[in-house]
């Protein structure tokens, strides 16, 4: 009955994770989890007054697909003088992080054609090109070099199939930023190769250590061959919202739009609103959980420099860490194990891309206590194994 382009795509194996811990805690156990990427912190207060608002004033109809003007225009603002991407309000389509993704691939790739993505890399992408009748071509990152794409890798993958590279930084599930230099080296390779780039920057603001983020659309040349996209979920911790963005030069815009009409025809209205006041509203709350963020990521490689079989250097972005281990088993065995013996559920590195194996992705968007515990059970399971 499932379509053969079904049958391609693997199930997300941080969903399976996840799941298992939740029916394990069902059953009574106590279990640590380190498995979901999504913020511990509420929506900051004024973001849920000004939908709420919206609400009651009836901001509950249809809207145009690319989503509320003013919110269009607010992403537009924040591109340009964050990102300085040359973008205005047209560029911008407001959309669920994920279904951009997914539109901007349905509406570009064709049969056959050939993404370059990095190995590991976060369980979406892949489908989404699979879905697409695209080939993906992994890149594949190490922790020689922080788990960056480097641009002479992805230049060894170029054939006359690749349509597009596929960049995340700061990275989901290695916590990898770009320095400005592969962006430069990144950005020539895709004008040198006439290549797409597709840039998921949302966890842009996620960021430690003084590292600045760079976008590939504000180098020369690049905007007109880049589509951008970001979202509201890892910075104001809005996951349950559904809201993100894309931003597309003109000709690439027009026909993801169309693939908007016709699937979700709009982001939920109410929520355009709560969006609207995050970008242009007070700044603190992210300020704040950035820096808790960032106090979590110290603690959590504090402590993992206490597990002698696990070997992980300091991330510079999002909140993951992905070591190493040193047990001769695969990553899921590892992982199941773990949630059985020490009662910490985290996902094998296998579920993201075969350059995975060997690592666990840890998720630290738990909050400080949880992460202690967690790792105390980690280190004395792990002893054992
Ligand atoms: C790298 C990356 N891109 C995109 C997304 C999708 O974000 P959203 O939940 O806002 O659709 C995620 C979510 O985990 C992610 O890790």
């Amino acid at each position: 009955m499932i379509s053969e382009r079904v049958k391609r795509v693997q199930e997300s194996g941080t969903m399976r994770m996840k799941e298992l811990a939740g029916q394990k805690k069902a059953e009574g156990k106590n279990i640590i989890s380190f498995t979901v990427g999504e913020p511990d912190f509420d929506t900051p207060k004024h973001i849920v007054e000004a939908a709420k608002k919206a609400l009651d004033d009836g901001k509950t109809r249809y809207l145009d697909a690319p989503g509320l003007p003013e919110l269009r225009e607010a992403v537009a603002n924040m591109e340009k003088n964050d990102n300085n991407v040359p973008c205005d309000k047209s560029n911008v389509l407001i959309t669920p992080t994920k279904q951009a993704i997914f539109e901007t691939i349905l509406a570009t790739i064709n049969e056959g054609e050939e993404v370059i993505m990095p190995d590991p890399a976060w369980v979406t992408y892949e489908p989404c090109v699979q879905l697409a009748g695209g080939k993906a071509v992994p890149v594949v990152t190490t922790d020689e070099h922080e788990f960056r794409i480097l641009p002479e890798k992805v230049a060894e993958l170029i054939t006359d199939k690749t349509k597009m590279i596929l960049l995340n930084s700061p990275s989901n599930p290695c916590g990898a930023v770009s320095t400005h230099e592969d962006i430069k080296g990144l950005a020539d390779l895709a004008k040198d190769h006439d290549l797409l780039v597709l840039s998921d920057e949302v966890y842009e603001k996620i960021i430690f250590d003084g590292m600045k983020h760079h976008s590939i659309a504000a180098e020369p040349g690049m905007f007109d061959r880049t589509i951008t996209i970001s979202g509201f979920s890892k910075t104001y911790a809005m996951t349950g919202w559904r809201l993100g963005w894309l931003v597309a030069p003109k000709p690439i815009f027009k026909g993801i739009n169309k693939i908007q009409q016709h699937s979700i025809t709009h982001a939920v209205s109410f929520a355009q609103y709560g969006g609207l006041a995050a970008l242009t509203g007070p700044k603190e709350p992210v300020k704040m959980m950035v820096k808790e963020f960032e106090e979590r990521r110290d603690l959590i490689m504090k402590l993992i420099k206490e597990i002698p079989s696990l070997h992980c250097d300091k991330p510079k972005g999002a909140f993951y860490i992905f070591p190493r281990f040193d047990q001769k088993m695969p990553s899921e065995e590892l992982a199941l194990l773990l949630m059985d013996k020490a009662e910490v559920a985290l996902t094998g590195g296998s579920s993201f891309g075969s350059a995975g194996e060997q690592h666990l992705r840890i998720s630290y968007a738990t909050n400080k206590k949880n992460i202690q515990e967690g790792m105390g059970r980690l280190k004395r399971t792990l002893e054992k194994i």
